[in-house]
C-alpha cells in the first residue's frame, strides 16, 4: 500500500507513521528523519541560498526542492509498500510526487494552531533510537530518559517557540496548498488529530486498512 500521511508541524504524523509502519508492514518514508541524518551534507555546488540543509532546518524554512525530491524518489524505488510522512510540502513537490508514484490514501491530520505549538515545544526525542516523548503528554517513565533504549533525551533544534512560530507560517503558506489540492481532487481523508495518539491510530488504521 501507498499511503501519504499530511498535517502540519507536530500534528502526529512522525508518532502516527511509525506505528502504521509497524502495523501494516510498510517502509515508513520521512524527510524529516532523511534530512536530520544528513544536516551537513554538502550542497554548496547547488547554488541556493545556504550550504547544508542545517541552516534551512534550523531557521524553519523549506530544505530546496531538488535535494528533498532525490531523496523521497530513491526511497519510493526501494520501498514495497510505504507510508510517506513530511512530503509533500509545497505544490511543487505534489507535482513530482505524482510524477513518480501513485497513492493509495492521503490522510489529514487535523489539528489546531495554539495545541500545535504546545507539542512541538514540550517534545524531547531520543538522539539514539528515534523514540518521541512530550514532558506533559507522552511522558517517559523516568524523566529526561528513554524508555526504550535508556538514553537521555534531547530537545530538537527547530523546536524553539521562535522556529516553531515560523514553521508553522511556513506551512500555512506552502502546505495547505497541498492538502487543498488533494481535497479538491476528492481523495483526501481528515482524521481529527486533536485525541490520544491511540484513538488518532484507531482511525487512521481504519482508512489504511480500506486502502
Ligand atoms: P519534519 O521533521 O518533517 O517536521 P514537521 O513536519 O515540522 O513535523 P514534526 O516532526 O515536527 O511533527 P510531527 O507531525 O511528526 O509530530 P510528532 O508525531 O513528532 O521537518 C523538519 C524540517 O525539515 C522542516 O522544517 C524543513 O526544514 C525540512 N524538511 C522536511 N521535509 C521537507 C520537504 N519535503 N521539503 C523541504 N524541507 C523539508 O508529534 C509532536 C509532539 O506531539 C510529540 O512530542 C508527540 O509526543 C506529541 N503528540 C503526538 N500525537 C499526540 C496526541 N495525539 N496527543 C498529544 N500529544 C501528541
Ligand atoms: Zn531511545
Amino acid at each position: 500500500k501507498h499511503i501519504l500521511l499530511l498535517g502540519a508541524p507536530g500534528a502526529g504524523k512522525g508518532t502516527q507513521s511509525k506505528r502504521l509502519a509497524a502495523e501494516f508492514d510498510l517502509e515508513h518514508v520521512t524527510t524529516g528523519d532523511a534530512l536530520r541524518a544528513n544536516k551537513d551534507m554538502d550542497i554548496s555546488d547547488m547554488d541556493f541560498e545556504y550550504d547544508t540543509p542545517r541552516e534551512y532546518m534550523d531557521a524553519g524554512e523549506l530544505v530546496p526542492d531538488d535535494v528533498v525530491n532525490e531523496i523521497v524518489k530513491t526511497a519510493l524505488r526501494e520501498a514495497d509498500g510505504y507510508v510517506l510522512d513530511g512530503y509533500p510540502r509545497n505544490l511543487d513537490q505534489a507535482e513530482y510526487l505524482t510524477e513518480i508514484t501513485d497513492l493509495d490514501a492521503v490522510v489529514y491530520l487535523d489539528v489546531s494552531e495554539d495545541e500545535l505549538v504546545d507539542r512541538l515545544t514540550g517534545r524531547r526525542v531520543c538522539p539514539d533510537c528515534g523514540a518521541n516523548y512530550h514532558v506533559e503528554f507522552a511522558p517517559p517513565e523516568e524523566e529526561g530518559v528513554c524508555d526504550e533504549c535508556g538514553a537521555e533525551l534531547i530537545q530538537r533544534d527547530d523546536d524553539t517557540e521562535e522556529t516553531v512560530r515560523e514553521r508553522l507560517s511556513v506551512y500555512r503558506e506552502n502546505t495547505e496548498p497541498v492538502v487543498e489540492h488533494y481535497r479538491e481532487e476528492g481523495v483526501l481523508v481528515e482524521v481529527e488529530g486533536e485525541q490520544t495518539p491511540d484513538d488518532v491510530f484507531e482511525d487512521v488504521a481504519a482508512v489504511v486498512e480500506d486502502a
